[in-house]
């Protein structure tokens, strides 16, 4: 499909909202059982199949399965080989030593002629262990070609944040369209191929191996705010009836596998439940923030959180620091200098932040691990810190953040890269002594 293809079907789509919702959903009508899961002849000669994110006996509210309803069932399949993993790494993070330094990337560089969207996701770092269903990996992508291959992660789920570059991301459950500004979820094992909406895609990967992302509660915030669940859109069914060879690509305990099946696997004609894929537009955030002084901690920004065990102890949260009103009185209104337990890798999908004067770019990124002293750079101290405090509108950028319980631990290529920036120290060099007791 062209790109000029690609565009007018992302146009054309249609959407069921509300996160976390029972969707449902049929390509043809009559292809979804009425009643029954598994009756003893689906309709339409449909093979009927589970696809459960979560154990069978998790409660309720952490419960997700899909019920799909397809041309073949997914165990129709010959054996998987491995493929070389490219310039993808996945947990456990073994191969080089844990870094206390603040670190920055700029984007990472052009890619060779027909790169699709997997050949293009380049590691930078993570934690935990895919074996285990514990942490969670930072990938970018650079990509130039449509994939023809389809792509499914065992390992965890995918929160893809575009920052250059559209994308159609055709599901097993169907279609969604991602554009910069709006972020995708594809949860594990769901099966999807990627097709551009420009020449070129750029973003950042959140690969998630723990428990799935859901939304933070609200606690004090009451019934509304932050992300709303009704801004979620899951995708409708729509379906690839294709007979031929598929090259279908398997992410498994970190390792890429590849299997050349008979037929698309994305035959999906119908299907219920909430193990879907979502898409969500970071400008539908509703930002709190103060309307009296200081500022909350940056949690107040969470789109998304994926717990662990330990209650508000997240494997790692999705923030976004969204266009908003600062009106702080007698406060200081960048982001405060901070040392955290927790570690943080930023991104920027366009425009400024608000607490670094430069050097901060667009598709680049800032790892500020456990413990690492981080906060504004000299020049936007100054500023702010002499500013006249009125009411004022940061919307000159989106930035996000992925923050997570475990330090980042660098894949050598992100170590070693020619784009890590030499001398980040540097912009908090010449914070002067202002001390005068
Ligand atoms: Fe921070």
């Amino acid at each position: 499909m062209t790109t000029e293809q690609a565009r007018k079907t992302a146009e054309a789509l249609t959407y069921s909202t509300g996160f976390g919702n029972e969707h449902s959903s049929e390509a043809v009508p009559g292809a979804l059982p009425d009643g029954r899961n598994s009756p003893q002849r689906a309709p339409l000669g449909l093979y009927a199949e589970q696809l459960s994110g979560s154990a069978f006996t998790e409660p309720r509210s952490h419960n997700r399965r899909s019920w799909l309803y397809r041309i073949r069932p997914s165990a129709a399949h010959p054996p998987f080989t491995r493929i070389d993993n490219g310039s993808l790494a996945g947990a456990p993070f073994a191969e080089t030593v844990p870094d206390p330094n603040r670190l920055r990337w700029n984007p990472l560089p052009e890619p060779a002629p027909g790169t699709d969207w997997l050949a293009g996701l380049w590691t930078l770092g993570g934690n935990g262990d895919a074996t285990q269903r514990t942490g969670m990996a930072v990938h970018l992508y650079h990509a130039n070609a449509s994939m023809e291959r389809v792509f499914g992660d065992a390992d965890g789920e995918l929160l893809i944040v575009p920052e250059r570059g559209g994308l159609l991301l055709r599901t097993e459950l169907g279609l969604l369209a991602a554009r910069p500004g709006e972020v995708a979820l594809i949860p594990r094992g769901v099966r999807f191929r990627v097709e551009l909406l420009d020449e070129t895609a750029r973003g950042y990967v959140c690969e998630n191996y723990g428990t799935p992302f859901q939304l933070p509660d609200l606690g004090p915030i009451g019934a509304n705010g932050l992300a709303n669940a009704r801004d979620f859109r899951a995708p409708v069914a729509a379906y690839e009836d294709v007979e031929g060879p598929v090259e279908v690509v398997n992410k498994y305990c970190g390792n890429l596998w590849s299997a050349t099946y008979g037929h698309s696997p994305l035959d999906v004609v119908a299907w219920h439940g909430n193990h879907t894929p979502y898409v969500y537009d970071l400008r539908r955030f509703n930002v709190i923030g103060t309307i009296s002084y200081d500022h909350p901690d940056p949690s107040i920004f969470t789109v998304l959180t994926a717990p662990s065990d330990t209650p508000g102890l997240a494997g790692v949260d999705f923030v976004v620091f969204a266009p908003r009103w600062l009106v702080g009185e007698d406060t200081f209104r960048p982001p405060y200098f901070h040392r955290n337990v927790m570690s943080e890798y930023m991104g920027l999908i366009e425009g400024a932040y608000d607490a670094k004067a430069e050097g901060f770019v667009p598709g680049g990124g800032s790892l500020h691990n456990m413990m690492s002293a981080h906060g504004p750079d000299r020049e936007t101290f100054d500023r702010a810190s002499a500013a006249e405090l009125k009411p004022q509108k940061i919307d000159d950028g989106l930035a996000f953040m992925f923050e997570t319980r475990w330090p980042v631990i660098m894949t050598p290529q992100a170590a070693g890269a020619d784009h890590l920036q030499k001398g980040y120290d540097d912009v908090w060099q010449g914070l002067e002594r202002h001390f005068r007791p």
